[in-house]
């Protein structure tokens, strides 16, 4: 049975989140008022809208834990959030980041890009270690002035355990930022606790919003520390005295949104956080990794299928990768497009992303096309 929060085409089985999610009916319904409106009023309720993106940030924070909206910023993209980071930090020749072998380009070349500026980026391979944490607090010293991981790998679905880098990171003065878009959403997180800095995340995979509108955490007090690279009259603490002739930067993370707000899209991501929020961090976590455990035993028993990421439930995510040997990724994603089923191809292999509404009938639907295809190779 469908969820009745969604309104997917009959037959498609949509197990894509950690790509492009589809959104929930609240959400496109949201949009379509959204549009109406606009035809009919254009910006006469202006008012109403910064309401509902007001809405958002407040939900926004509640999600992630963070202390004031004044901590939340609306930013374009995960890569926006990351290069407002990269490129605001006052860095020196000879600091170092330690980050992450094989991520996600968002969260490798911001850093990579340091180097002419004399900074070094130095990947740490999270998915081979035993320990990531440890591997990753060992690759620190003290050049070390900030660490960017990737909380869920986009590949192995490797979830890192950001509490203890958050500990280690604060008592050695190493800044943490997060690259979230593959765990906010699916898996509850709490920046306090964490001891995170800086946090982006997008909002049209695991928050089941549109693309170009995501989020950017950046604690209170290192607010200062970083400079904005873009400036216009939305990030200014007036900004609505057009006229004034002196300026000063909005005092909260605002000061990262230069100009106008993206209201469309902050109306759509703002219904599906109310879908999230209402079901509740816990339980949407539970579904997706009872839905990982589910298919990493039935991608188990498939001879040749080789699963990435850890064992250790603890580190599972939406994410379940597998490889299969004789067969290539982009063959298998075809083969079951054909059937109704998306996925991805990534890692050279298959990933699988169910979100908290897939049911286990689709999980066994897939499984059993996926067990046709191999058995014709
Ligand atoms: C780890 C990671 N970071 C960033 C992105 C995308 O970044 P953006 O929100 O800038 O499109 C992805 C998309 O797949 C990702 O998996």
């Amino acid at each position: 049975m469908r969820n009745d929060e969604f309104g997917l085409a009959p037959g498609l089985v949509y197990l894509n989140h950690a790509a492009v999610a589809p959104w929930p009916r609240r959400s496109a319904d949201a949009v379509a008022r959204f549009a109406a409106e606009n035809a009919t009023s254009g910006a006469l309720h202006y008012a109403r809208w910064l309401a509902t993106e007001h809405r958002l940030r407040e939900r926004l924070r509640l999600l992630l834990g963070a202390r004031s909206i004044d901590e939340i910023a609306l930013v374009k993209n995960t890569s926006e959030g990351l290069s407002i980071v990269a490129f605001g930090l006052p860095w020196q020749s000879g600091d170092s980041v330690v980050g992450i072998a094989r991520d996600f380009p968002s969260n490798r070349v911001v850093w990579e890009a340091l180097g002419d500026r004399g900074v070094s980026f130095r990947p740490v391979d999270v998915n081979a270690a035993a320990d990531p944490e440890g591997a990753l607090t060992a690759a620190c010293d003290a050049s070390t002035r900030l660490m960017a991981v990737s909380w869920v790998h986009y590949v192995t679905g490797l979830t890192l355990d950001l509490e203890r880098l958050g500990r280690f990171c604060r008592a050695r003065g190493i800044l943490l930022c997060v690259d979230g878009i593959q765990g906010v959403g699916a898996l509850p997180i709490d920046v306090e606790a964490c001891r995170i800095d800086f946090l982006a995340a997008d909002g049209h995979k695991w928050l089941l919003g549109p693309e170009g509108l995501g989020v950017f955490y950046c604690r209170d007090t290192v607010l200062e520390r970083l400079e904005p690279r873009q400036l216009g009259w939305h990030c200014l603490a007036h900004p609505g005295d057009y006229e004034r002739p002196d300026w000063r930067l909005a005092p909260s993370a605002q000061r990262f949104e230069a100009g106008s707000p993206n209201l469309l899209g902050a109306h759509a991501l703002d219904a599906s956080l109310g879908l999230l929020l209402e079901i509740g961090a816990d339980a949407i976590a539970g579904a997706i990794r009872g839905h990982a455990a589910t298919l990493r035993a039935a991608l188990e028993a498939i001879p040749g299928m080789d699963l990435l990421g850890s064992s250790d439930p603890a580190r599972w995510s939406g994410i379940v990768t597998a490889r299969i040997a004789g067969t290539d990724g982009a063959a298998l994603v075809a083969q079951l497009a054909a059937d109704g089923v998306v996925c991805a191809a990534r890692g050279g292999g298959l990933r699988v992303s169910p979100h908290f509404y897939n049911e286990e009938s689709e999980l066994q639907y897939f499984c059993d096309v996926l067990s046709r295809f191999i058995k014709k190779c």
